[in-house]
Protein backbone atom coordinates (compact mmCIF):
# COMPACT_ATOMS: atom_id res chain seq x y z
CA UNK A 1 0.00 0.00 0.00
CA UNK A 2 1.15 3.35 -0.63
CA UNK A 3 1.59 6.06 1.80
CA UNK A 4 0.73 9.37 1.02
CA UNK A 5 2.17 13.01 1.96
CA UNK A 6 1.71 16.20 0.85
CA UNK A 7 5.60 17.15 0.88
CA UNK A 8 7.99 14.37 0.44
CA UNK A 9 12.06 15.99 0.90
CA UNK A 10 14.70 13.78 -0.08
CA UNK A 11 17.62 14.25 1.36
CA UNK A 12 18.19 15.21 5.37
CA UNK A 13 20.86 17.78 4.92
CA UNK A 14 20.70 21.20 6.18
CA UNK A 15 18.81 21.95 3.25
CA UNK A 16 16.23 19.28 3.05
CA UNK A 17 15.54 18.58 7.05
CA UNK A 18 14.75 22.47 7.38
CA UNK A 19 12.56 22.30 4.47
CA UNK A 20 10.73 19.06 5.92
CA UNK A 21 10.63 20.91 9.29
CA UNK A 22 9.18 24.57 7.76
CA UNK A 23 6.54 22.32 5.56
CA UNK A 24 5.44 20.77 8.65
CA UNK A 25 5.07 23.78 10.71
CA UNK A 26 2.74 25.08 7.97
CA UNK A 27 0.49 22.27 8.21
CA UNK A 28 1.88 19.61 5.46
CA UNK A 29 1.85 15.88 6.01
CA UNK A 30 5.53 16.08 5.09
CA UNK A 31 8.21 12.66 5.28
CA UNK A 32 11.39 12.48 4.76
CA UNK A 33 13.60 9.93 3.11
CA UNK A 34 17.38 10.29 3.46
CA UNK A 35 19.99 7.68 3.24
CA UNK A 36 23.02 8.63 5.47
CA UNK A 37 23.95 5.81 8.18
CA UNK A 38 26.38 6.14 11.28
CA UNK A 39 28.83 3.51 11.43
CA UNK A 40 26.54 1.13 13.38
CA UNK A 41 24.15 1.39 10.22
CA UNK A 42 21.23 3.31 11.92
CA UNK A 43 20.15 6.83 10.37
CA UNK A 44 21.67 9.90 10.64
CA UNK A 45 20.21 12.69 9.85
CA UNK A 46 22.11 16.07 8.88
CA UNK A 47 23.49 15.08 5.57
CA UNK A 48 27.35 16.31 4.48
CA UNK A 49 27.48 19.13 7.03
CA UNK A 50 26.68 17.29 9.90
CA UNK A 51 28.50 13.86 9.26
CA UNK A 52 30.98 15.11 7.24
CA UNK A 53 30.71 18.33 6.32
CA UNK A 54 30.75 21.83 8.80
CA UNK A 55 30.36 20.35 11.81
CA UNK A 56 33.18 17.85 12.12
CA UNK A 57 35.39 20.09 10.85
CA UNK A 58 34.49 23.09 13.04
CA UNK A 59 35.64 20.95 15.99
CA UNK A 60 38.93 19.20 14.34
CA UNK A 61 39.53 23.11 13.70
CA UNK A 62 38.79 24.14 17.57
CA UNK A 63 40.86 21.10 18.67
CA UNK A 64 43.95 21.89 16.58
CA UNK A 65 43.83 25.66 17.09
CA UNK A 66 43.85 24.71 20.92
CA UNK A 67 46.86 22.66 20.57
CA UNK A 68 48.53 25.19 18.54
CA UNK A 69 48.13 28.01 20.91
CA UNK A 70 49.04 25.92 23.89
CA UNK A 71 52.28 25.11 21.95
CA UNK A 72 53.33 28.37 20.26
CA UNK A 73 50.79 31.58 22.14
CA UNK A 74 50.49 30.32 25.70
CA UNK A 75 53.90 31.28 26.47
CA UNK A 76 53.02 34.92 25.51
CA UNK A 77 50.54 34.89 28.40
CA UNK A 78 52.98 33.52 30.89
CA UNK A 79 51.49 30.04 30.81
CA UNK A 80 54.19 26.92 30.58
CA UNK A 81 53.08 23.60 29.55
CA UNK A 82 55.82 21.51 29.77
CA UNK A 83 55.81 18.69 26.86
CA UNK A 84 52.51 18.85 25.30
CA UNK A 85 50.94 15.50 24.19
CA UNK A 86 48.32 15.52 21.40
CA UNK A 87 45.91 12.29 21.87
CA UNK A 88 44.19 12.39 18.03
CA UNK A 89 42.02 9.10 19.16
CA UNK A 90 40.48 11.65 21.96
CA UNK A 91 40.04 14.30 19.93
CA UNK A 92 38.21 12.29 17.49
CA UNK A 93 35.55 10.79 19.75
CA UNK A 94 34.73 14.53 20.63
CA UNK A 95 34.24 15.10 17.46
CA UNK A 96 32.19 12.62 17.00
CA UNK A 97 30.21 12.96 20.21
CA UNK A 98 29.62 16.44 18.65
CA UNK A 99 28.57 14.40 15.41
CA UNK A 100 26.07 12.50 17.65
CA UNK A 101 24.38 15.33 19.56
CA UNK A 102 23.73 17.22 15.99
CA UNK A 103 22.49 14.44 14.31
CA UNK A 104 20.44 12.94 17.25
CA UNK A 105 19.02 16.48 17.46
CA UNK A 106 17.44 16.72 13.75
CA UNK A 107 15.76 13.29 14.60
CA UNK A 108 14.05 14.81 17.79
CA UNK A 109 13.14 17.54 16.07
CA UNK A 110 11.74 15.48 13.21
CA UNK A 111 9.54 13.94 15.78
CA UNK A 112 8.48 17.27 17.72
CA UNK A 113 7.36 18.30 14.69
CA UNK A 114 5.54 15.41 13.42
CA UNK A 115 7.84 14.90 10.45
CA UNK A 116 7.64 11.07 9.08
CA UNK A 117 11.33 9.81 8.50
CA UNK A 118 12.63 7.14 6.12
CA UNK A 119 16.04 6.17 6.61
CA UNK A 120 17.05 4.65 2.72
CA UNK A 121 17.53 5.81 -0.92
CA UNK A 122 14.52 7.57 -2.08
CA UNK A 123 13.66 7.87 -6.26
CA UNK A 124 10.84 8.21 -8.68
CA UNK A 125 9.45 5.81 -9.74
CA UNK A 126 5.93 7.52 -11.93
CA UNK A 127 4.00 10.41 -12.22
CA UNK A 128 0.19 9.66 -10.66
CA UNK A 129 -1.77 12.28 -11.99
CA UNK A 130 -1.02 15.37 -10.20
CA UNK A 131 1.27 13.40 -7.54
CA UNK A 132 4.05 11.61 -7.73
CA UNK A 133 5.05 8.10 -6.82
CA UNK A 134 8.22 7.47 -5.38
CA UNK A 135 9.76 4.57 -4.10
CA UNK A 136 12.13 4.07 -1.12
CA UNK A 137 15.07 1.53 -0.84
CA UNK A 138 15.10 1.07 2.84
CA UNK A 139 18.47 0.64 4.84
CA UNK A 140 16.33 -2.49 6.86
CA UNK A 141 16.14 -4.10 2.75
CA UNK A 142 12.59 -3.26 2.77
CA UNK A 143 10.99 -0.98 -0.13
CA UNK A 144 8.27 1.67 0.47
CA UNK A 145 6.29 2.91 -2.23
CA UNK A 146 5.22 6.75 -1.53
CA UNK A 147 2.75 9.32 -2.78
CA UNK A 148 3.52 13.05 -2.84
CA UNK A 149 1.55 16.25 -4.22
CA UNK A 150 5.16 18.14 -3.41
CA UNK A 151 8.67 16.58 -3.64
CA UNK A 152 11.65 18.75 -2.57
CA UNK A 153 15.04 17.10 -3.88
CA UNK A 154 18.04 18.01 -1.42
CA UNK A 155 20.20 15.52 -2.36
CA UNK A 156 23.11 17.75 -1.69
CA UNK A 157 26.70 16.92 -3.54
CA UNK A 158 28.99 14.02 -3.22
CA UNK A 159 33.48 15.19 -3.94
CA UNK A 160 34.71 15.54 -7.18
CA UNK A 161 36.60 12.52 -8.19
CA UNK A 162 40.48 13.20 -9.31
CA UNK A 163 40.44 10.63 -12.83
CA UNK A 164 42.81 7.88 -11.95
CA UNK A 165 42.89 8.24 -8.69
CA UNK A 166 40.89 5.99 -6.17
CA UNK A 167 39.43 7.50 -3.02
CA UNK A 168 40.28 4.91 -0.24
CA UNK A 169 39.92 6.80 2.99
CA UNK A 170 42.96 4.80 3.96
CA UNK A 171 45.85 6.26 1.62
CA UNK A 172 44.10 8.86 -0.36
CA UNK A 173 41.21 10.47 1.42
CA UNK A 174 37.97 12.49 0.63
CA UNK A 175 36.12 15.03 3.33
CA UNK A 176 35.16 11.79 5.39
CA UNK A 177 38.84 10.50 5.03
CA UNK A 178 40.49 13.65 5.60
CA UNK A 179 38.39 14.22 9.19
CA UNK A 180 39.21 10.56 10.85
CA UNK A 181 42.64 10.17 10.35
CA UNK A 182 43.70 8.42 13.05
CA UNK A 183 47.39 9.38 13.61
CA UNK A 184 49.33 12.97 12.52
CA UNK A 185 50.78 11.82 9.36
CA UNK A 186 54.01 13.01 8.92
CA UNK A 187 53.81 14.45 5.88
CA UNK A 188 50.08 15.03 4.50
CA UNK A 189 49.16 16.31 0.72
CA UNK A 190 45.89 18.41 -0.38
CA UNK A 191 45.25 18.73 -3.75
CA UNK A 192 43.11 21.51 -4.08
CA UNK A 193 43.57 25.35 -2.49
CA UNK A 194 39.84 25.51 -1.99
CA UNK A 195 38.00 25.36 1.07
CA UNK A 196 38.49 22.24 2.63
CA UNK A 197 41.94 22.14 1.41
CA UNK A 198 43.21 24.86 3.20
CA UNK A 199 40.74 24.07 6.56
CA UNK A 200 41.77 20.31 6.77
CA UNK A 201 45.19 21.53 5.52
CA UNK A 202 45.39 23.69 8.98
CA UNK A 203 44.03 21.08 10.92
CA UNK A 204 46.72 18.74 10.37
CA UNK A 205 49.41 21.48 10.35
CA UNK A 206 48.69 22.34 13.75
CA UNK A 207 48.89 19.09 15.01
CA UNK A 208 52.74 19.03 13.08
CA UNK A 209 52.39 17.59 9.46
CA UNK A 210 54.50 19.13 6.48
CA UNK A 211 51.46 19.89 4.62
CA UNK A 212 51.96 20.58 1.17
CA UNK A 213 48.93 21.71 -1.03
CA UNK A 214 48.93 21.57 -4.98
CA UNK A 215 46.04 23.61 -6.47
CA UNK A 216 45.81 24.05 -10.23
CA UNK A 217 44.66 27.41 -10.74
CA UNK A 218 47.45 30.25 -10.51
CA UNK A 219 45.75 32.51 -8.44
CA UNK A 220 45.00 32.18 -4.95
CA UNK A 221 41.05 31.78 -3.55
CA UNK A 222 40.00 32.95 -6.72
CA UNK A 223 36.19 33.56 -5.61
CA UNK A 224 37.81 36.04 -2.81
CA UNK A 225 38.54 39.86 -2.84
CA UNK A 226 42.34 39.58 -4.33
CA UNK A 227 43.55 41.84 -1.42
CA UNK A 228 41.77 39.64 1.41
CA UNK A 229 43.47 36.45 -0.71
CA UNK A 230 47.04 38.43 -0.22
CA UNK A 231 46.99 38.51 3.03
CA UNK A 232 44.70 35.17 4.07
CA UNK A 233 47.92 33.56 2.08
CA UNK A 234 50.59 35.31 3.82
CA UNK A 235 49.66 34.17 7.25
CA UNK A 236 48.09 30.52 6.08
CA UNK A 237 52.20 30.54 4.85
CA UNK A 238 54.36 32.14 7.28
CA UNK A 239 52.23 31.70 10.44
CA UNK A 240 50.43 28.15 9.87
CA UNK A 241 53.22 27.12 8.10
CA UNK A 242 51.09 25.38 4.87
CA UNK A 243 53.51 24.97 1.67
CA UNK A 244 50.95 26.19 -0.69
CA UNK A 245 51.89 25.82 -4.81
CA UNK A 246 49.58 27.62 -7.32
CA UNK A 247 49.20 26.83 -11.20
CA UNK A 248 50.24 23.53 -10.82
CA UNK A 249 49.64 20.77 -12.96
CA UNK A 250 49.26 16.85 -11.32
CA UNK A 251 50.36 14.07 -13.11
CA UNK A 252 50.60 10.36 -12.40
CA UNK A 253 49.49 9.52 -8.92
CA UNK A 254 50.51 5.82 -7.47
CA UNK A 255 49.55 4.43 -4.30
CA UNK A 256 52.02 2.24 -2.47
CA UNK A 257 51.97 0.22 0.18
CA UNK A 258 52.20 2.90 3.04
CA UNK A 259 52.35 6.32 1.17
CA UNK A 260 50.89 7.87 -2.31
CA UNK A 261 53.71 9.32 -5.06
CA UNK A 262 52.73 12.43 -6.66
CA UNK A 263 54.23 13.47 -9.99
CA UNK A 264 53.39 17.64 -10.68
CA UNK A 265 54.59 20.31 -12.37
CA UNK A 266 55.29 23.13 -11.06
CA UNK A 267 54.13 26.98 -12.53
CA UNK A 268 57.22 27.15 -13.64
CA UNK A 269 56.98 23.90 -15.68
CA UNK A 270 59.53 21.88 -13.71
CA UNK A 271 58.59 18.31 -12.79
CA UNK A 272 58.66 17.50 -8.70
CA UNK A 273 57.66 14.38 -7.36
CA UNK A 274 56.20 14.27 -3.67
CA UNK A 275 56.01 11.67 -1.25
CA UNK A 276 53.06 11.78 1.44
CA UNK A 277 51.67 9.71 4.06
CA UNK A 278 48.67 10.55 2.97
CA UNK A 279 46.70 12.74 0.72
CA UNK A 280 43.55 14.44 0.84
CA UNK A 281 41.96 15.16 -2.41
CA UNK A 282 39.56 18.27 -2.72
CA UNK A 283 38.77 19.65 -6.07
CA UNK A 284 35.32 20.94 -6.04
CA UNK A 285 31.55 18.68 -5.18
CA UNK A 286 29.38 17.81 -7.79
CA UNK A 287 25.45 17.31 -7.18
CA UNK A 288 23.88 14.00 -6.42
CA UNK A 289 21.27 12.82 -8.61
CA UNK A 290 22.19 9.75 -9.85
CA UNK A 291 19.88 7.88 -7.49
CA UNK A 292 16.91 9.81 -8.07
CA UNK A 293 15.80 7.83 -11.38
CA UNK A 294 14.89 10.95 -12.55
CA UNK A 295 14.18 9.90 -16.17
CA UNK A 296 11.35 8.18 -15.07
CA UNK A 297 9.18 11.49 -14.51
CA UNK A 298 11.33 13.23 -17.10
CA UNK A 299 13.00 15.87 -14.34
CA UNK A 300 15.48 18.17 -16.36
CA UNK A 301 19.07 18.24 -15.44
CA UNK A 302 21.46 21.16 -16.42
CA UNK A 303 24.71 20.25 -18.12
CA UNK A 304 26.63 20.25 -14.86
CA UNK A 305 24.59 17.42 -13.68
CA UNK A 306 22.62 20.28 -11.29
CA UNK A 307 19.00 19.96 -11.28
CA UNK A 308 17.53 22.59 -13.23
CA UNK A 309 15.72 25.07 -11.58
CA UNK A 310 14.60 29.01 -12.14
CA UNK A 311 15.57 31.32 -8.80
CA UNK A 312 12.22 30.17 -6.99
CA UNK A 313 13.81 26.58 -7.37
CA UNK A 314 10.65 25.20 -9.00
CA UNK A 315 12.44 22.61 -11.51
CA UNK A 316 10.81 21.86 -14.96
CA UNK A 317 7.98 19.46 -13.32
CA UNK A 318 5.13 20.94 -11.63
CA UNK A 319 5.46 20.80 -7.92
CA UNK A 320 8.89 19.13 -7.52
CA UNK A 321 11.31 21.76 -6.18
CA UNK A 322 14.77 21.31 -5.39
CA UNK A 323 17.63 23.02 -2.95
CA UNK A 324 21.29 23.34 -1.68
CA UNK A 325 24.05 21.96 -3.38
CA UNK A 326 22.54 19.79 -5.89
CA UNK A 327 21.12 23.14 -7.51
CA UNK A 328 23.19 26.23 -8.59
CA UNK A 329 24.38 28.40 -6.63
CA UNK A 330 27.39 27.99 -3.71
CA UNK A 331 27.58 25.11 -2.15
CA UNK A 332 26.72 26.22 1.76
CA UNK A 333 24.80 24.77 4.62
CA UNK A 334 23.04 28.34 5.33
CA UNK A 335 22.33 28.85 1.47
CA UNK A 336 20.57 25.34 1.34
CA UNK A 337 18.66 26.02 4.79
CA UNK A 338 17.27 29.16 3.49
CA UNK A 339 16.20 27.64 0.14
CA UNK A 340 14.61 25.15 2.22
CA UNK A 341 12.09 27.39 4.16
CA UNK A 342 11.66 29.23 1.47
CA UNK A 343 10.49 26.27 -0.75
CA UNK A 344 7.94 25.12 2.05
CA UNK A 345 6.99 28.14 2.10
CA UNK A 346 6.04 28.63 -1.46
CA UNK A 347 4.52 25.44 -1.54
CA UNK A 348 2.09 27.58 1.37
CA UNK A 349 1.44 29.97 -1.21
CA UNK A 350 3.54 32.27 0.47
CA UNK A 351 6.17 34.80 -1.63
CA UNK A 352 9.53 34.74 0.52
CA UNK A 353 12.40 36.22 -1.51
CA UNK A 354 16.05 35.38 -0.97
CA UNK A 355 18.72 37.49 -2.14
CA UNK A 356 21.62 35.67 -4.02
CA UNK A 357 23.86 38.71 -3.41
CA UNK A 358 23.39 38.51 0.20
CA UNK A 359 24.77 35.08 1.10
CA UNK A 360 28.02 35.25 3.55
CA UNK A 361 30.77 33.40 3.02
CA UNK A 362 33.61 31.99 5.56
CA UNK A 363 36.51 30.16 5.65
CA UNK A 364 37.69 29.05 9.27
CA UNK A 365 41.19 29.15 8.64
CA UNK A 366 43.02 31.15 11.02
CA UNK A 367 43.10 34.44 10.67
CA UNK A 368 39.24 33.59 9.23
CA UNK A 369 37.90 34.86 6.35
CA UNK A 370 34.68 35.95 5.66
CA UNK A 371 32.87 38.26 3.01
CA UNK A 372 29.85 39.12 1.89
CA UNK A 373 28.28 41.27 -1.36
CA UNK A 374 31.27 42.75 -4.41
CA UNK A 375 34.96 42.70 -4.09
CA UNK A 376 36.53 45.32 -5.59
CA UNK A 377 37.55 43.22 -8.77
CA UNK A 378 34.11 42.68 -9.04
CA UNK A 379 32.82 46.38 -8.97
CA UNK A 380 35.72 47.08 -11.10
CA UNK A 381 34.79 44.67 -13.84
CA UNK A 382 30.85 46.42 -13.48
CA UNK A 383 32.51 49.62 -13.91
CA UNK A 384 30.83 50.94 -10.49
CA UNK A 385 32.46 53.64 -8.95
CA UNK A 386 32.74 53.13 -5.13
CA UNK A 387 34.89 54.05 -2.06
CA UNK A 388 36.93 52.01 0.54
CA UNK A 389 37.16 52.43 3.92
CA UNK A 390 39.72 49.83 5.61
CA UNK A 391 40.76 48.85 9.23
CA UNK A 392 43.58 46.82 10.75
CA UNK A 393 42.89 44.47 13.79
CA UNK A 394 46.33 45.51 15.05
CA UNK A 395 44.90 49.08 15.80
CA UNK A 396 41.98 47.64 17.64
CA UNK A 397 42.58 46.74 21.53
CA UNK A 398 40.49 43.56 21.63
CA UNK A 399 41.79 42.12 18.74
CA UNK A 400 45.83 42.93 20.60
CA UNK A 401 44.10 41.39 23.64
CA UNK A 402 42.96 38.06 22.26
CA UNK A 403 46.69 38.03 20.65
CA UNK A 404 44.75 38.17 17.12
CA UNK A 405 45.72 41.60 16.04
CA UNK A 406 46.69 40.72 12.57
CA UNK A 407 44.16 41.05 9.68
CA UNK A 408 41.93 43.80 8.90
CA UNK A 409 37.90 44.90 8.04
CA UNK A 410 37.29 46.63 4.57
CA UNK A 411 33.91 48.12 3.15
CA UNK A 412 33.02 49.14 0.12
CA UNK A 413 30.39 51.35 -0.48
CA UNK A 414 28.88 53.48 -3.22
CA UNK A 415 30.82 56.13 -4.52
CA UNK A 416 27.21 58.32 -4.98
CA UNK A 417 24.88 56.78 -2.76
CA UNK A 418 27.14 55.40 0.40
CA UNK A 419 25.14 52.25 0.21
CA UNK A 420 27.19 48.73 0.99
CA UNK A 421 28.09 46.68 -1.87
CA UNK A 422 30.90 44.39 0.14
CA UNK A 423 32.44 43.53 3.11
CA UNK A 424 35.57 41.46 3.48
CA UNK A 425 37.05 40.38 6.40
CA UNK A 426 40.43 38.67 7.44
CA UNK A 427 41.08 38.28 11.13
CA UNK A 428 39.48 37.11 14.23
CA UNK A 429 36.04 35.43 14.55
CA UNK A 430 35.27 37.19 11.10
CA UNK A 431 32.55 34.60 11.00
CA UNK A 432 30.59 36.28 13.26
CA UNK A 433 31.70 39.79 12.61
CA UNK A 434 30.25 39.55 9.24
CA UNK A 435 26.69 38.75 10.30
CA UNK A 436 26.90 42.64 10.82
CA UNK A 437 27.72 43.14 7.01
CA UNK A 438 25.00 41.22 6.22
CA UNK A 439 22.22 42.48 8.13
CA UNK A 440 23.33 46.07 6.94
CA UNK A 441 23.23 45.40 3.64
CA UNK A 442 20.18 43.48 3.55
CA UNK A 443 18.59 46.52 4.87
CA UNK A 444 19.98 48.52 2.22
CA UNK A 445 22.39 50.48 5.19
CA UNK A 446 24.80 52.96 3.71
CA UNK A 447 28.43 52.81 4.77
CA UNK A 448 27.25 56.63 7.10
CA UNK A 449 24.77 54.06 8.86
CA UNK A 450 27.34 52.16 10.30
CA UNK A 451 29.36 54.87 11.00
CA UNK A 452 26.74 56.52 13.18
CA UNK A 453 25.95 53.02 14.96
CA UNK A 454 27.65 52.93 18.57
CA UNK A 455 29.48 49.98 18.91
CA UNK A 456 30.78 48.02 21.88
CA UNK A 457 34.22 48.84 23.54
CA UNK A 458 36.01 47.07 23.37
CA UNK A 459 35.04 44.56 20.66
CA UNK A 460 35.65 43.51 17.60
CA UNK A 461 33.16 45.35 15.76
CA UNK A 462 34.57 48.27 16.61
CA UNK A 463 37.14 47.43 13.52
CA UNK A 464 33.69 47.10 11.28
CA UNK A 465 32.63 50.43 12.81
CA UNK A 466 36.16 52.07 12.23
CA UNK A 467 36.53 50.75 8.53
CA UNK A 468 32.94 52.30 7.75
CA UNK A 469 34.33 55.54 9.65
CA UNK A 470 36.96 55.26 7.06
CA UNK A 471 34.63 55.14 3.70
CA UNK A 472 34.63 59.18 4.50
CA UNK A 473 38.28 59.38 5.50
CA UNK A 474 36.85 60.41 9.25
CA UNK A 475 38.53 57.13 10.89
CA UNK A 476 39.22 57.76 14.25
CA UNK A 477 42.03 55.36 14.68
CA UNK A 478 43.56 54.75 11.71
P1 LIG B 1 23.77 17.49 2.02
O1 LIG B 1 24.15 18.06 3.31
O2 LIG B 1 24.84 16.89 1.17
O3 LIG B 1 22.67 16.38 2.34
C1 LIG B 1 22.16 15.55 1.35
C2 LIG B 1 21.60 14.30 2.00
O4 LIG B 1 20.84 13.60 1.02
C3 LIG B 1 22.66 13.32 2.49
O5 LIG B 1 22.32 12.87 3.78
C4 LIG B 1 22.59 12.17 1.50
O6 LIG B 1 22.89 10.92 2.07
C5 LIG B 1 21.12 12.21 1.11
N1 LIG B 1 20.81 11.62 -0.19
C6 LIG B 1 21.45 11.75 -1.37
N2 LIG B 1 20.78 11.09 -2.35
C7 LIG B 1 19.70 10.51 -1.74
C8 LIG B 1 18.61 9.71 -2.21
N3 LIG B 1 18.48 9.39 -3.49
N4 LIG B 1 17.70 9.31 -1.30
C9 LIG B 1 17.80 9.65 0.00
N5 LIG B 1 18.78 10.41 0.49
C10 LIG B 1 19.71 10.84 -0.37
N6 LIG B 1 29.08 24.79 4.38
C11 LIG B 1 28.95 25.86 5.18
O7 LIG B 1 28.04 26.66 4.97
N7 LIG B 1 29.81 26.07 6.23
C12 LIG B 1 30.82 25.22 6.50
O8 LIG B 1 31.58 25.43 7.45
C13 LIG B 1 30.99 24.08 5.67
N8 LIG B 1 31.98 23.20 5.90
C14 LIG B 1 32.11 22.09 5.11
C15 LIG B 1 33.15 21.22 5.35
C16 LIG B 1 33.32 20.10 4.56
C17 LIG B 1 34.46 19.15 4.85
C18 LIG B 1 32.39 19.84 3.50
C19 LIG B 1 32.52 18.60 2.66
C20 LIG B 1 31.35 20.72 3.25
C21 LIG B 1 31.20 21.86 4.04
N9 LIG B 1 30.19 22.78 3.81
C22 LIG B 1 30.07 23.89 4.60
C23 LIG B 1 29.22 22.60 2.72
C24 LIG B 1 27.91 22.02 3.27
O9 LIG B 1 28.18 20.80 3.93
C25 LIG B 1 26.90 21.82 2.16
O10 LIG B 1 26.74 23.01 1.43
C26 LIG B 1 25.56 21.40 2.73
O11 LIG B 1 25.68 20.21 3.47
C27 LIG B 1 24.55 21.18 1.60
O12 LIG B 1 23.35 20.80 2.15
P2 LIG B 1 22.31 19.92 1.33
O13 LIG B 1 21.13 19.75 2.23
O14 LIG B 1 22.09 20.50 0.00
O15 LIG B 1 23.02 18.51 1.08
P1 LIG C 1 36.49 24.43 -3.80
O1 LIG C 1 35.73 24.68 -5.03
O2 LIG C 1 36.39 25.36 -2.67
O3 LIG C 1 38.03 24.28 -4.13
C1 LIG C 1 38.53 23.34 -5.03
C2 LIG C 1 39.90 23.80 -5.46
O4 LIG C 1 40.51 22.74 -6.18
C3 LIG C 1 39.85 25.01 -6.38
O5 LIG C 1 40.75 25.99 -5.92
C4 LIG C 1 40.24 24.43 -7.73
O6 LIG C 1 40.92 25.36 -8.56
C5 LIG C 1 41.15 23.28 -7.33
N1 LIG C 1 41.26 22.24 -8.33
C6 LIG C 1 40.30 21.73 -9.15
N2 LIG C 1 40.80 20.76 -9.91
C7 LIG C 1 42.11 20.62 -9.58
C8 LIG C 1 43.16 19.76 -10.02
N3 LIG C 1 42.96 18.85 -10.95
N4 LIG C 1 44.37 19.90 -9.45
C9 LIG C 1 44.60 20.82 -8.48
N5 LIG C 1 43.65 21.68 -8.03
C10 LIG C 1 42.42 21.56 -8.56
O7 LIG C 1 36.06 22.94 -3.35
P2 LIG C 1 36.32 22.12 -2.03
O8 LIG C 1 37.43 22.69 -1.23
O9 LIG C 1 36.37 20.71 -2.46
O10 LIG C 1 34.97 22.34 -1.23
C11 LIG C 1 33.71 22.08 -1.85
C12 LIG C 1 32.70 23.06 -1.39
O11 LIG C 1 32.30 22.76 -0.06
C13 LIG C 1 33.18 24.50 -1.33
O12 LIG C 1 33.10 25.13 -2.58
C14 LIG C 1 32.24 25.10 -0.38
O13 LIG C 1 31.08 25.49 -1.05
C15 LIG C 1 31.92 23.96 0.57
N6 LIG C 1 32.68 24.15 1.81
C16 LIG C 1 32.42 25.24 2.57
C17 LIG C 1 33.11 25.48 3.72
C18 LIG C 1 32.83 26.71 4.48
O14 LIG C 1 31.82 27.36 4.22
N7 LIG C 1 33.67 27.10 5.45
C19 LIG C 1 34.14 24.55 4.21
C20 LIG C 1 34.37 23.45 3.31
C21 LIG C 1 33.63 23.26 2.17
Amino acid sequence: MSKEFDVVVIGGGPGGYVAAIRASQLGFNTACIDATSDKDGKASLGGTCLNVGCIPSKALLQSSENYFNAAHHFGDHGISTGTLKMDVAKMLARKQEIITKNTGGIAYLFKKNKVTSFHGVGAFKAKAGDAYVLEAKLADGSVEEITAKHVIIATGSSVRQLPGVTIDNHLVLDNEGALAIPAVPKRLGVIGAGVIGLEMGSVWKRLGSEVTVLEAMPTFLGAADEQVAREAKKFLTKETGLVINTGVKIGEIKTGKKDVTVHWTDVAGTEQVSVFDKLVVAIGRVPNTSGLNADAVGLKLTERGQIDVNDDCQSNLPNVWAIGDVVRGPMLAHKASDEGVAVAERIAGQHPHIDFNNIPWVIYTSPEIAWVGKTEEQLKAAGVEYKKGQFLFSANGRALALGEGKGFVKMLADKTTDRILGVHIVGPFASELIAEAVVAMEFNASSEDIARIVHAHPSLSEALHEAALACDKRGLHS
